[in-house]
């Protein structure tokens, strides 16, 4: 039988055998995905669980909050608080940063997440996810401020997602590709199930909000009125389509068989640069895809080169296959 290899060991050789990673780093990793079995425990007990619904809450970006989001929010902040890892937390579900409360001692890396992303499935049954990014603290004796967590993307130092589908899965990456654990329930262990994620090159599979067609912009509008004509049109082949409405999951299909994912601009709310947030949904899921081979842009720059200007800065995502992402990257600079 093939040997088992868990997230620890494979982060123990992450830091040993390879060098990529601290130990400070490798326990930080392990406590996320620790939170990340709870925030799946809840999942999985659903109604019997009490957690759907709403909160009867909005967040600092004004959307409603569902009990869950605010549950993973919890678990994240009190499983990582006290392990002296952290300087500080940030999470689409809080205002502000979250210092570590003086009782522990202050480690030098800062943590990013979204706990519950996909809030629009939690009550349908549908798969959603976390996903986290890490930096570290910029050096200085002075403590941590909110704009420590301004860095671009390609500062980070670990990033990952876990989803919680019918399997739950954590994909990960700390500079040396990416790697998938499976959640063996029986053990209440992650096991490495894939090594080198490679995301090809080429695709026929698209991931765009339809509905928000008539809002798009014009080289958005052409590259999905290119693939929908088909065999007959520009393209020479026939597209498909998949929308899940949780970044994790569509993300995981295009880490897991290749495509394309677009959260674009639109004329909807023309002073927002896009819906999905650069620190805690773009960054992270930039990396893993340019890490699996894939590229990340907002139609016009690389995401990961984006020098953010707060917290919670929206931005325009188009990721996934690399030469359909520099093909609509592309259409935006023909304009
Ligand atoms: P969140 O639940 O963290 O707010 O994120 C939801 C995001 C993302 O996961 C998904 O791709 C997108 O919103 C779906 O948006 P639409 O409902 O506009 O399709
Ligand atoms: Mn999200
Ligand atoms: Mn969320």
């Amino acid at each position: 039988m093939a040997k088992r290899i868990s997230l620890t060991r494979y982060l123990v050789e992450q830091q040993r055998v390879a060098g990529h990673i601290p130990s400070e780093l490798r326990l930080l990793l392990e406590v996320v995905a620790r939170a990340c079995k709870s925030i799946s425990q809840a999942v999985n007990k659903g109604a019997l669980g009490g957690v759907l619904g709403s909160a009867d809450s909005e967040n600092v970006q004004g959307e409603m909050q569902k009990k869950l989001d605010i549950i993973a929010n919890e678990v994240l902040i009190e499983a990582n608080e006290w392990g002296g890892h952290l300087a500080a937390m940030a999470s689409e579900e809080m205002d502000g940063i979250y210092v570590v409360p003086n009782r522990y001692p202050q480690g030098e890396y800062l943590l990013l997440f979204d706990p519950l992303d996909g809030s629009s499935n939690i009550d349908v049954n549908v798969s959603i996810g976390t996903i986290f990014s890490v930096l570290k603290k910029p050096e200085g004796d002075r403590g941590v401020e909110e704009t420590d967590f301004l860095q671009p993307g390609s500062h980070q130092v670990a990033a990952g997602y876990c989803v919680y589908g019918p399997q739950t899965t954590l994909v990960l990456t700390v500079g040396d590709g990416v790697a998938m654990f499976t959640l063996d329930r029986e053990q209440g262990s992650f096991v490495l199930t894939q090594e080198n994620v490679r995301i090809p090159e080429d695709t026929k599979e698209f991931a765009i909000n339809m509905s928000n067609m008539r809002h798009w912009d014009e080289p958005v509008r052409r590259y999905i009125d290119e693939c929908l004509q088909g065999k007959e049109g520009p393209r020479g082949k026939d597209f498909n389509m998949r929308w899940i409405a949780s970044m994790v999951a569509d993300v995981h299909r295009i880490m897991s068989r290749g495509g394309i994912f677009m959260y674009p601009w639109d004329k909807r709310e023309p002073n927002k640069p896009g819906k999905l947030r650069l620190l805690y949904e773009a960054n992270p899921m930039g990396w893993l895809i340019e890490q699996a081979g894939g590229a990340a842009t907002n139609g016009r720059q690389r995401i990961l080169d984006i020098q953010p200007g707060h917290l919670h800065e929206r931005v325009s995502v188009i990721l996934g296959s690399k030469n359909e992402v520099e093909r609509v990257t592309s259409y935006h600079s023909a304009l």
